[in-house]
């Protein structure tokens, strides 16, 4: 297969477009784009393809020259404004949500409102709670001896924890699930498309902005020891209140980060790799204190993050190439965590790699505010899954793969999985 690539250009690949060749299986491409074209013009929509671990932490970090205001949909959906007006779209565009798009300085003033949400001292409260939904779940489905896991596990779990957070009763989650879906499929054309006329109707998105605004009003009237609670009575660093609408923004955005989007693919992608190495998996069940190592190198391993994008505010020289106003970068988590400079044999997977650095959560002002209890539910998951699944495989049906249509977000749709009852 490798060679095979090899003999074609780098701008055959059309990763921006699904190609074939990367859909699959992105690496080989990346591990190309590293030796040949670090910074690479990829011929589809000219963004730039970011694709070495150092080159990715400096466009991550110089957030005075990138922007990410079309952090998710890029050259995707196109922009109705000029790069030298983001400021003046943003101000003629309050409900653009104000953590993932924004940029500093504002950015921060956000940020410091989520930064404290995930305390120790709150996981450690919801540690047994979240322990309870993962064995409801494994109890749904163990005396089957089978399980699709991403439709009975991984799609399940992260919404029931993050909704728990912010205080969706468990019977909404569903009826949540369902809106999220088609809300977030459509976000960036709510806040980017049709230039010349009114906002892109989103389905069911005001349905999620009225639910969580009523719900911040009441805790505001009646402060609770809540995570939402604390969310809604935050401050700026300056002490000035926070718009309402702003924290309805953000609740919408972590209920769909936090449940939605990359949690179900790396409990998915961790899941696939231990029912195709039995020998990890046992070595998990024999000294669960590697369940730590386990988390962070499969989701260095197969990242789920592949990447995301940047919009250059002037002309910004980056490895060596000037990436120009106006123009994209893709920074690529995926392939930034296996760079051999980084990474010795990177295409290993290995629990005693010796640096826990990862690009899996990004990295600099955006890095994953959502971090701790992402690890925390991923480590309790696979520990109880370890613990009560023995002889865990890949289903005899389960001939070969299909992936999400995404150069996003990489995942299988389906996961398959046969067992025994520990
Ligand atoms: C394994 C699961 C997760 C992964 C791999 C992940 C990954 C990421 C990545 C790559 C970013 C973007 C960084 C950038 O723009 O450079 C991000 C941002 C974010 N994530 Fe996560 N995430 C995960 C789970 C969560 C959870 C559980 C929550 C919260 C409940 C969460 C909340 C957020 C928030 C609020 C941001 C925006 C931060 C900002 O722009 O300042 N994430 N995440």
């Amino acid at each position: 297969m490798t060679e095979t690539l090899q003999a074609h250009a780098l701008r055959d690949f059309h990763f921006l477009k699904l190609g074939e060749k990367t859909l699959n299986d992105p690496y080989p491409f990346f591990a190309r784009l590293r030796k040949e074209a670090p910074v690479f013009e990829e011929p589809d929509y000219g963004v730039f393809l970011v694709s070495r671990f150092d080159d990715i932490a400096t466009v991550s970090r110089r957030t005075d020259v990138f922007s990410s205001i079309a952090v998710a949909s890029g050259p995707f959906v196109p922009l109705p404004f000029n790069v030298d007006k983001i400021a003046q779209y943003r101000a003629d565009t309050p409900e653009l949500e104000k953590l993932f798009h924004n940029d500093p300085p504002d950015h921060s003033r956000y940020r410091s409102l989520v930064s404290t949400l995930f305390t120790p001292r709150r996981l450690a409260r919801v540690e047994e709670e979240i322990c309870g939904y993962i064995d409801g779940l494994i109890d749904a489905f163990i005396d089957e001896g089978r399980v699709e896991f991403i439709q009975a596990f991984s799609h399940v779990l992260p919404l029931l924890v993050v909704g728990s957070l912010l205080g969706v009763p468990k019977k909404d989650n569903a009826k949540f699930k369902k809106l999220f879906e088609d809300a977030f499929a459509h976000m960036d054309e709510y806040f980017f498309g049709n230039p010349d006329g009114p906002r892109v109707e989103v389905p069911h998105y005001a349905v999620l902005r009225e639910y969580f605004t009523g719900e911040l009003v009441s805790r505001r009237e009646n402060p609770t020891d809540g995570l939402l609670s604390d969310l809604a009575n935050a401050r700026f660093p300056d002490g000035s209140e926070v718009p309402l609408a702003d924290l309805v923004g953000i609740c919408v955005f972590l209920y769909s980060a936090g449940g939605d989007s990359n949690m179900p693919q790396t409990l998915t992608n961790g899941m696939k790799f231990l029912a195709q190495h039995p020998d990890v998996a046992q070595q998990l069940r024999d000294d669960p204190k590697l369940i730590d190592k386990f988390v962070s190198e499969s989701m260095r391993y197969e990242t789920s993050a592949l990447g995301l994008f940047r919009l250059a505010l002037e002309d910004v020289e980056i490895g060596g190439v000037t990436i120009p106003k106006g123009r994209f970068a893709m920074i690529l988590f995926g392939s930034g965590n296996h760079d051999e400079n980084y990474f010795e044999k990177p295409e290993e997977f290995r629990l005693d790699r010796p640096t826990s650095r990862i690009l899996s959560f990004g990295t600099g002002a955006h890095t994953c505010a959502g971090q701790p209890l992402a690890r925390l539910q991923a480590k309790l998951a696979f520990t109880r899954l370890t613990e009560r699944l023995s002889d865990i495989k890949l289903a005899s049906s389960e001939q070969s793969f299909s992936y999400l249509p995404s150069c996003i977000l990489r995942s299988v749709r389906e996961l398959n999985l046969e067992f025994t009852k520990a």
